[in-house]
């Protein structure tokens, strides 16, 4: 009796395009601009990271193209003897095997996989330890995990901020991860690696930026309904302008200079605004919400989601959760003129 054989020929067209487009995948998965990449470091850390991502990218690379090829050639190359083919029961397993499989299962199977693993381990458990280590002059930033933004504090200058964390270049930050709610993970991939935000614990990451600019940061552990805009922005610049940053924290919060920013300043204090958030050297203290003493001077709203513009800011005050559902803050009603001002009152606030 013949077995029917498989076309020879749609076989090897199948792999040739499960090889080709697994390669093309690979290549794709890396290629968007919208995402911080990891292997465009701008910190000591990430570059020790984006080193050993590459050691782990050539050796897949090559552990795909020996694979493919053997699974290539293994499809192209005919049996030997087709008479084997022609006249085996399909339903009686194959008891004669080359002793020279075995030792190719054991060489390819387990020994090929233990060396790349161990390999593997110790470069990362030495990148680990190596990004762990204090600095004399480091500076320390608390960053708390809320949900979902981040309530930033620098203890050195009494200053408090959200979101938006300026740190000096070339320096060692030390960042003391909070968390009183759920656990977050702080991960800025063009400057360090991540490192989750524990409840009833305090974890340090310690990062170094090697370049002035502005880094895209995200929360790395799903934390609930706001955990996909709980992003944060490192902004690293020179040692004398985070200097004069830091210096001009310290000090209030500028206060009105027109009638419209002082009508704002009323509503702020009058409704509920002034219950939840800071502002600097008035009667607004308080820290369920974001410290808004320089809200003008950040680019954002919401925790990196929308763009700290005017228009924006107007309809995250009417209702934050048509930008960011499950935010927080309640929606406000005033009328547009209290909100014309209000808003007024916010941007100016640097
Ligand atoms: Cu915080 Cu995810």
């Amino acid at each position: 009796m013949r077995v029917p054989r498989p076309s020879l020929r749609h076989g090897t067209a199948s792999t040739v395009f499960a090889v080709a487009s697994t390669a093309l995948l690979g290549l794709a998965s890396g290629c968007s601009k919208s995402s911080p990449s990891i292997i465009d470091d701008h910190g000591v850390e990430s570059q020790r990271i984006a080193g050993v991502w590459w050691f782990m990218f050539i050796v897949a690379i090559v552990v795909y193209v020996v694979v493919a090829s053997l699974i290539v050639t293994g499809v192209l190359r005919r049996p030997r003897h087709t008479d084997e083919l022609v006249e085996s029961d399909p339903m009686t397993p194959v008891t004669k095997r080359d002793p020279a499989d075995a030792r190719w299962i054991w060489i390819g199977g387990i020994i090929v996989p233990v060396i790349i693993l161990t390999t593997l381990a110790v470069l990362t458990i030495r990148v680990v330890q190596t990004t762990r280590q204090p600095s004399a002059d480091e500076v320390t930033i608390v960053v708390h995990g809320q949900r979902w933004w981040w309530d930033v504090r620098y203890p050195d200058g009494d200053v408090r901020t959200a979101n938006e964390i300026h740190i000096p270049v070339d320096r060692t930050v030390n960042i003391e991860l909070h968390s009183d709610n759920v656990v977050h993970s702080f991960w800025v991939p063009q400057i360090a690696g991540k490192l989750d935000v524990m409840p009833g614990q305090t974890n340090r990451l310690r990062i170094k930026a090697t370049a002035t600019g502005r880094y895209r940061g995200q929360c790395a552990e799903f934390c609930g309904i706001g955990h996909a805009r709980m992003a944060f922005m490192i902004v690293a610049e020179s040692e004398t302008d985070f200097e004069r940053w830091l210096v001009r924290r310290e000090r209030d919060a500028s206060g009105p200079t027109s009638e419209d920013t002082a009508e704002g300043q009323r509503v702020f204090m009058s409704e509920t605004c002034s219950g939840c958030h800071t502002v600097r050297g008035t009667t607004a203290t308080a820290e369920i919400g974001p410290d808004l003493s320089d809200f003008g001077s950040r680019d954002w709203i919401g925790s990196v989601t929308v763009r700290n513009t005017p228009e924006n800011l107007k309809k995250w005050i009417r209702d934050s959760h048509l930008i960011k559902p499950g935010s927080l803050m309640p929606p406000i009603t005033i009328s547009d003129d209290e909100l014309a001002a209000l808003v007024a009152y916010l941007e100016a606030l640097k």
